[in-house]
């Protein structure tokens, strides 16, 4: 439980909020680098509660710029992309890509107004197959996280988006809420082994071990830039199973994968659009393979963390990416599944957490009543007050500056009862490709 001011502190992200003063810090990822053609056409995007446009420039450089003019505040979204930077079509004024204006022919040639004119703009780059902005105020960018996903071969990745209606933190709270699986993405009966099989996350592998028990024992620790929650369930032969889920400061989270054989990694990014809405980015990869058609069209089913089904597109911010399953079709509830089968009978993993997590509204944590299962969620606000409050009252540069600590991956470990948990899982939490 929250007070309503440590709430709204945490909550709300535009220009100079407390929480949106401490997301600027970081690398954010503003759209898909296919998404953006060199020369194309702007898109519109709205992050952090700002209207930009992201495009590419002729030469392949990606930029992300302001939406509305500086002159008369004309959507820049009709822009025409020239080599110099985008040029407004209502009066021909042109911004280099770093926001300058540049040109304002619509002005007498002795002019000098365009040197006193700028757009906000922020700076980009190319990772992953995503295209990163700073919208921060350093004049030099931190360096990009060194995420494994973002660093193995194309082949070895998938990475989706979807929008959801609520607040980001509620959620990213799902993500770091070992507990829910064993429910929301669960079956009625752990015996109903033909239901077990065609379990949503079975793909996901969010696994068996989570029917079974489903009150997992949960322990929390902290790393320098975030947290490990260990979700402990009896396992044979004397031993525990510890599924661990990475937070890393502000807003990356990665589940545990399956133990065994060779499991792919999952990872989401959980983006404010502003207040009320967010793109919850989804990446699933592996360190030393390539992902394969049957996983991909398993991504495609739903039967994983990607939710892939839209709405027909618009050129609204996001507008490209709103599932099909909505509060108003009841997320495309199969009610006969959930009276007799499943837990609840959305279809989809993605689609049962944006139901959920979108019911909650505008979510008052004052209202709420947490329990020791909810352990993770507490030290995830916690870590991002203290890193906000810091940053705004000390100016102490928060966590996860440094590529390098983002370097982790989740893990799933079968330990010994008397071996401590973050010790014994110590080496697979390791990203190894760099
Ligand atoms: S509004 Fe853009 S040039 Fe006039
Ligand atoms: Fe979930």
């Amino acid at each position: 439980m929250l007070t309503a001011e440590e709430n709204a502190l945490l909550t709300r992200v535009g220009p100079g909020t407390l929480m949106g003063d401490l997301m600027r810090q970081y690398w954010i990822p503003v759209v898909q680098s296919t998404e953006l053609a060199a020369g194309g056409r702007p898109k519109r995007v709205r992050i952090l509660g700002e209207d930009l446009v992201a495009y590419r420039d002729p030469a392949g450089r990606a930029a992300l710029v302001s939406e509305l003019c500086a002159h008369r505040r004309a959507s820049l979204y009709f822009a025409r992309n020239e080599a110099s930077g985008l040029r407004c079509v209502y009066h021909g004024w042109q911004y280099a890509p770093d926001g300058r204006c540049i040109d304002q022919p619509n002005e007498r040639p002795e002019s000098n107004f365009q040197d006193k004119v700028t757009l906000p703009a922020y700076p980009c780059a190319d990772r992953g197959g995503v295209v990163w902005a700073y919208m921060g105020p350093a004049s030099a960018p931190p360096e990009l996280p060194d995420l494994e996903w973002a660093r193995v071969p194309d082949a070895q990745r998938f990475v989706s988006k979807f929008w959801q209606g609520c607040n980001w933190l509620q959620a990213l709270e799902g993500g770091v809420d070992p507990a829910h699986i064993s429910f929301l993405h669960g079956i009625l009966d752990a015996r109903d082994a033909a239901a077990r099989r065609a379990l949503d996350s079975a793909a996901a592998g969010f696994g068996f071990a989570a029917q079974l028990e489903r009150a997992p024992h949960i322990e929390v620790a902290d790393t320098p830039t975030g947290l490990l929650l260990g979700a402990r369930r009896e396992a044979p032969a004397g031993r525990y199973y510890w599924r661990i889920t990475q937070y890393l400061l502000p807003f990356h989270t990665m589940p545990p994968p399956e133990v065994g054989e060779d499991p792919l990694l999952h990872a989401h990014v959980w983006i404010p659009m502003d207040d009320d809405q967010l793109v919850n980015w989804c990446v699933s990869w592996h360190p030393t393979r390539a992902i394969t058609p049957d996983e991909i069209a398993e991504f495609h089913a739903g039967s994983s963390i990607h939710v892939t089904t839209y709405a027909a597109a618009t050129s609204e911010a996001y507008g490209d990416i709103r599932p099909t399953a909505t509060r108003a079709n009841d997320y495309l509830a199969d009610w006969e599944a959930q009276r007799t089968r499943k837990f609840f009978g959305v279809p989809g993993v993605g689609a049962q957490d944006k139901a959920v997590t979108e019911s909650q509204g505008a979510y008052d944590r004052s209202l709420e009543r947490l329990g020791r299962a909810d352990v993770g969620i507490i030290r995830v606000r916690k870590r991002l007050l203290e890193a906000a409050l810091a940053l705004r009252e000390r100016r102490i540069a928060p966590p996860g500056l440094d590529a390098a600590s983002y370097r982790v991956r989740p893990g799933s470990v079968l330990l010994a009862k008397d071996a401590p948990w973050v010790e014994g899982a110590r080496d697979r939490l390791i990203a190894t490709t760099s």
